[in-house]
């Protein structure tokens, strides 16, 4: 079964926690909470206090995606957040491995993220071997609303061969313009996890479930 992380930045921020409580009763359902800093990314969204909040009021797993270019702080400061989830940009650490073991210390799981431009080979295979989860960005991070680029594809395919050929044992999570027409091509490459942010939100509440459905 795929896991569908609905991205709350295309939620409506004047009723949250209505959106994020019409989402209840999915099954395989991540919340995925995109923290930029307005440094790595050029746009901002929210931090750690709001990220506290929503941790109060829904029992969907926590999927953090930090977009940030410190993401040591946001690691350390969401540490009692009940997370379950938290990925950084491959690109914004120098010592990856580090980083990870640190995190695994308060989370259940831990991602590294790698933007369009940035190739497969840059995750060095032992960084490889300890990641809960491997996301690949299908589109530039920053905002919502764009197009799937389609090199994300073989990037998936990929990391699936290297979990084939080294007996690895990651979720493979795709993250930017995915709708239906779209998560069959990444489904059918080796995601696992897709997050949509648009292709949910931008519906009436009632109508979340059928379009959760429609990316299984
Ligand atoms: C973009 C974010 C995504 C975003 C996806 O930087 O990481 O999570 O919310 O939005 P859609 O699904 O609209 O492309
Ligand atoms: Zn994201």
């Amino acid at each position: 079964m795929v896991t569908i992380a609905p991205s709350i930045l295309a939620a409506d921020f004047m009723n949250l926690q209505s959106d994020i409580q019409a989402l209840q009763g999915n099954d395989d359902l991540w919340l995925h909470l995109d923290v930029m800093d307005g440094h790595f990314v050029p746009n901002m969204t929210f931090g750690i206090p709001i990220i506290k909040q929503i941790s109060k009021i829904t029992s969907i797993p926590l999927d953090v995606h930090l977009m940030v270019t410190n993401p040591n702080f946001h690691i350390v400061e969401l540490k009692d957040s009940n997370i379950h989830n938290i990925t950084f940009h491959l690109e914004a650490e120098s010592n990856p491995l580090k980083l990870i073991e640190l995190a695994k210390q308060f989370y259940p799981k831990v991602g590294i993220s790698i933007k369009p431009n940035t190739p497969v080979e840059e995750i060095e295979l032992d960084v490889l071997a300890h990641c809960d989860l491997v996301l690949v960005m299908s589109v530039e991070p920053g905002f919502g609303g764009q197009k799937f680029m389609p090199s994300a594809i073989q990037k998936i395919k990929q990391l699936k061969e290297l979990q084939d050929t080294h007996a690895l044992d990651f979720i493979i999570q795709v993250d930017g313009g995915i709708n239906n027409e779209t998560a069959k091509l990444v489904r059918d490459a080796g995601a696992n996890n897709l997050v949509a942010g648009s292709y949910i939100f931008k519906n009436d509440q009632s109508e979340y479930a059928n379009y959760i459905n429609s990316l299984r």
